[in-house]
């Protein structure tokens, strides 16, 4: 008898006797909700969610569940932990030693958490989400990549997956994990899904090697002549702009600051994708709307993912769905923050720049750290009135400071990315771009909602602090045309924004 059939007698034989005691009904319940956690480890073979389960729970728990339990097919299903019921007990062995048992109840983290899957060519696909951390530090977890095409004449195939873990170590409970599916030949012209089995090979437990399998992605064979059609023709945007998780209290003014002065700078033929973690909120979304009306803005909610611990507010997740969703959609892709203004020297464009770097994958920009409180004292009684680049002029010169930078791609080359770089490139990378293109960077301003200016300053030169900042006026000299520009664009209505 298996150990599964043995649990069905067990469990029918409870249910038998709650009907006379009512002690045995209590043992029941608490079976039943013991048998939700264990749901965790089954295969996706059963069609209720745990959840299902527990609502039966609570209304009419004997006849559904049993039911439920019956519909599938226990001699396909991995070894469960043990129940409660059937607790391993310590023994005294012969040689008089005891022998301790370990009993495992639930499962504290996720084997996968999938977000997104992507097509990235005519065999191969990116599938993104959180897994177990410590799993992946302390042990081997495979994934196995199936395509099963929805012709049953045709068979499935299947390949490993090359598991990528961009996020430098830093998750908690959950790591970030790019699954690359390549499979040997092109699959999926007249439709099917992806498959990922998901083991953990004895990660957990090394008892037992769990699999779950899910569907990462389903496509018709619609959805695989819209993928040809845009794999083949030019990409849509110049440039996309992939904005990493945005949370906090954050400055609608500020916000509003920035997407003018980049929409000017990107021009006509870019995108801004935003990542809301918390930080829209209404006096952000009134600066957004504007500009997602005129299309130059996607809004995307990703509130859930804080549900699960990764590295703030799983950014390293998000940059790698929006690189891989909107691949075939940009020549380049920029990846920095709201609090950073990217320029070019007025002798150029951000065309010719990037035209200039068109034989890298990967270009770094560098930072020009600027002072978050010190403005001129010539701005005093007006401050409040300019813009938060037009009066933030001290700019941070302390030498010897490895300070971030920040990148941009040609995302057909890339297979995953980070947030200050990407380390899973095609092609070549330059830092070299000192002269050509910098972005200044305004830390702790965006999400304070208050007027920045705290120290007002007469000299070309100050340290404060121990650290020496000299007026660089460079942004405060365009913040004129970009505020005719912001105008001409959009009109009047975000003229009333508050800090
Ligand atoms: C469940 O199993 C019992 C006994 O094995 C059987 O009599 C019953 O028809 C099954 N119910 C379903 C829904 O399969
Ligand atoms: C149960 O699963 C096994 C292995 O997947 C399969 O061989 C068998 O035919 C299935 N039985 C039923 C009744 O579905
Ligand atoms: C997967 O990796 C291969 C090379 O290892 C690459 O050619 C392919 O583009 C990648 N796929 C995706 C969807 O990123
Ligand atoms: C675990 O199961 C998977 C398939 O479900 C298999 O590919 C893998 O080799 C197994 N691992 C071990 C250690 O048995
Ligand atoms: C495929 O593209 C066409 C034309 O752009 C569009 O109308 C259609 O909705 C797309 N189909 C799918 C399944 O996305
Ligand atoms: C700055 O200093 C100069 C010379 O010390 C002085 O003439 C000028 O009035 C000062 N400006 C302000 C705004 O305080």
């Amino acid at each position: 008898m298996s150990t599964k059939e043995k649990e069905r007698k067990m469990f029918v034989g409870v249910v038998w006797n709650c009907a006379a005691e009512l002690k045995f009904l209590l043992t029941a319940l608490l079976f039943l909700c013991s048998l939700i956690t264990l749901l965790h480890f089954l295969p996706s073979r059963f069609y209720f969610s745990p959840s299902d389960l527990a609502n039966s729970c609570l209304s009419t728990p004997v006849d559904h569940s049993l039911s439920h339990f019956n519909a599938t097919n226990s001699s396909a299903l991995p070894p469960p932990p043990p129940p409660p019921s059937s607790l391993d007990k310590d023994r005294l062995l012969e040689n008089g030693v005891v022998k301790r048992a370990f009993n495992p109840f639930g499962s504290a983290a996720y084997n996968f958490i999938l977000m997104s899957a992507y097509r990235g060519g005519y065999n191969t696909f990116a599938v993104m989400g959180l897994a177990s951390k410590p799993l992946h530090v302390y042990g081997k977890p495979s994934y196995l990549c199936e395509w099963v095409p929805f012709n049953k004449n045709h068979n499935s195939i299947s390949v490993t997956g090359h598991k990528i873990l961009p996020d430098w170590g830093y998750g908690r409970v959950y790591t970030v994990l790019v699954i690359n599916c390549t499979f040997p030949v092109p699959v999926g012209d007249d439709g099917g899904k992806l498959l990922i089995h998901a083991a953990t090979n004895g990660g957990g437990d090394t008892k037992l090697n769990t699999t779950d399998t899910f569907e990462a992605l389903t496509e018709t064979g619609e959805d695989f002549i819209n993928f040809t059609s845009t794999f083949k023709s030019p990409p849509k945007y110049d440039f996309l702009y992939c904005g990493s998780s945005l949370y906090g209290n954050l400055s609608p003014q500020r916000v509003r600051e920035w997407l003018a002065f980049h929409v000017r700078l990107f021009g006509e033929k870019s995108h801004f994708v935003i990542h809301d973690a918390g930080g829209v909120h209404e006096g952000v979304m009134e600066v957004l709307k504007p500009w997602m009306d005129k299309g130059y803005v996607t809004l995307q909610d990703i509130r859930d993912q804080e549900r699960f611990d990764g590295y703030y507010h799983n950014q390293f997740l998000i940059v790698n769905d929006c690189l891989h969703r909107y691949k075939f959609q940009a020549k380049w892709m920029f990846f920095f923050d709201v609090d950073e203004f990217i320029f070019v020297p007025k002798k150029s464009t951000i065309k010719s720049v990037v035209d200039s770097l068109a034989d890298y994958t990967q270009f770094t920009i560098e930072q020009m750290p600027m002072s978050n409180k010190l403005c001129l004292s010539e701005d005093r009684g007006k401050s409040y009135r300019k813009w938060g680049f037009e009066k933030l002029v001290y700019k941070d010169v302390k030498r010897g400071i490895r300070r971030d930078r920040k990148y941009a791609v040609q995302p057909r080359n890339v297979i995953a990315t980070g947030v200050h770089m990407s380390q899973n490139t095609v092609g070549k990378t330059t830092h070299k771009t000192e002269g050509r293109i910098k972005y200044f960077h305004y830390h702790g301003t965006i999400a304070e909602r208050r007027e920045p200016c705290r120290q007002l300053v007469n000299a070309t030169s100050i340290t404060v602090d121990g650290t020496p900042y000299i007026v660089d006026t460079t942004m405060r000299d365009i913040a004129a045309t970009v505020k005719r520009f912001e105008l001409k664009m959009i009109g009047s209505t975000l003229q009333r924004t508050r800090q």
